[in-house]
């Protein structure tokens, strides 16, 4: 399939990076569309660890044009070092290329979003406090200072100069911070500037010349489809739109183009941040499904919250996307347990039961689990290559999900290794 949209289905960290890292050896094109250093992905190949926060996850591939899209934020400190870290690693960077039209995330972003955070107490969201939704605010006031930016000495003086005198304000009156210093900052984002100007480029331009080309282009999500702006758990989301219409956007190409939605959903659940969650596990599932997958944040190292599949969440993680494939992770993480709850519908507060997932977000917060119990497997699965060697168990568990999500499943992790993975089906051949 040329174009495919490989988008998260739950709240994030569902192993997108993985996902992509294994299409991108037959991709000509990975592009980013949203999201920032709120990202995060880790990648194992062989004795070698990389942490991935900006460029897209086909880096490692060389020759993959990796684009991060105008959808995305970008804190130019964090891309200068995520550039320099790989360069000094040896990986090829030949083919990064960053849009001109997207945002750049500056330090009063950074400093908002942590005290904004602080300010709410109790009803605090959780942020990554990487300064994503201040960022993505100005954008939408119009007064963001965009990575094009970069290109022009002079015009980058007079943002930083115009942005200060109002953030200044703000981050002195109420945020009782002291001012940022005008000259420091634009001494340090004019050093940025230098590192970042050759990866400037106009990438709208060069993903349509890739999908007029026939090439096969992999348009990469970051976060996921329940912590998108508009149709997430809202206000505990994050600033953009994950779902797989925000690649439209955050790219610049039509509907039209996309061939596939590929939705990555771990075999269970997990979310940092605050929030409702109906199928979280009690504490001590919670810890043991924590410990053993590893469950803690690429970004912020924080614990994550666990939980058993929701399919009642899934299913409309597919409607949202117009999912086509899933791609299943983490199920040998599943392997500790003798029996395997799966919520299959909510009970709401007025007694009612849906399988659909509540659009009022006083009805999801009360939404209580329904669950039915499949078996477990109780085997290690994580040296399995092919669908046929998986125990009966374990295959049970992948038709159950098919058959109540309504979407095939193309892929199944068992394991952090790059070869450790099934594949079901060709998601890049696929009708
Ligand atoms: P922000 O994106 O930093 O503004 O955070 C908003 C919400 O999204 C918080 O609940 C974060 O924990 C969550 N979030 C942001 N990025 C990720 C991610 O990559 N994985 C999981 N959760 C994320």
């Amino acid at each position: 399939m040329p174009c495919t949209v490989i988008v998260g289905a739950q709240w994030g960290d569902e192993g997108k990076g993985k996902i992509v890292d294994t299409l991108a050896e037959r991709a000509d094109v990975v592009a980013r569309y949203q999201g920032g250093n709120n990202a995060g992905h880790t990648l194992v190949l062989g004795e070698e660890t990389y942490k991935l926060r900006l460029v897209p996850s086909g880096v490692l591939w060389p020759g993959t044009l990796c684009v991060l899209g105008n959808g995305c934020v970008i804190d130019p400190e964090v891309l200068m070092e995520e550039l320099d870290g790989l360069e000094e690693r040896g990986v090829d960077l030949s083919g990064v290329r960053i849009s001109g039209n997207a945002h750049l995330i500056m330090p009063w972003h950074r400093i908002i979003d942590a005290d904004s955070e602080l300010m709410l107490g109790r009803l605090q969201i959780g942020t990554t406090r990487r300064g994503i939704g201040p960022a993505y605010a100005d954008k939408a006031s119009r007064v963001g200072i965009r990575v094009q930016d970069l290109l022009d000495e002079k015009i980058l003086r007079q943002k930083i100069q115009t942005a200060l005198s109002v953030k200044n304000v703000l981050l002195r009156k109420i945020y009782h911070q002291r001012p940022l210093d005008k000259d420091v900052l634009t001494e340090a984002t004019l050093r940025y500037a230098e590192r970042i100007r050759p990866f400037i480029a106009d990438t709208s331009l060069l993903v349509n010349q890739a999908l007029d080309a026939g090439q096969v282009v992999l348009c990469e999500g970051a976060q996921a489809t329940l912590l998108d702006l508009d149709h997430g758990t809202y206000p505990f989301v994050t600033s953009s739109n994950p779902i797989a219409a925000g690649a439209c956007v955050g790219l610049g190409f039509g509907p039209t183009r996309v061939d596939a939605v590929l939705g990555v959903a771990k075999a269970y659940v997990t979310r940092v941040g605050a929030g409702g969650f109906p199928s979280e596990a009690d504490e001590a599932d919670s810890t043991r499904i924590r410990e053993h997958g590893g469950e803690y944040g690429t970004v912020t190292g924080r614990e994550r919250r666990c939980g058993w599949l929701d399919v009642v969440a899934l299913r409309y993680a597919a409607r949202l996307n117009g999912l086509t494939q899933l791609a299943l992770t983490k199920l040998d993480v599943l392997s500790i347990f003798e029996s395997i709850p799966v919520c299959t519908a909510y009970r709401l507060p007025d007694g009612s039961v849906t399988e659909d997932f509540p659009w009022h977000q006083s009805d999801f917060h009360h939404a209580q689990p329904v669950y039915e119990r499949l078996e477990g497997w109780s085997t290690d699965i994580s040296a399995v290559r092919d669908a046929g060697q998986l125990p009966r168990a374990a295959r049970d568990y992948l038709a159950f999900i098919e058959e109540r999500v309504g979407v095939e499943v193309a892929i199944v992790g068992i394991g952090q290794r790059r070869d450790q993975i099934i594949t079901l089906r060709d998601v890049l051949e696929a009708a």
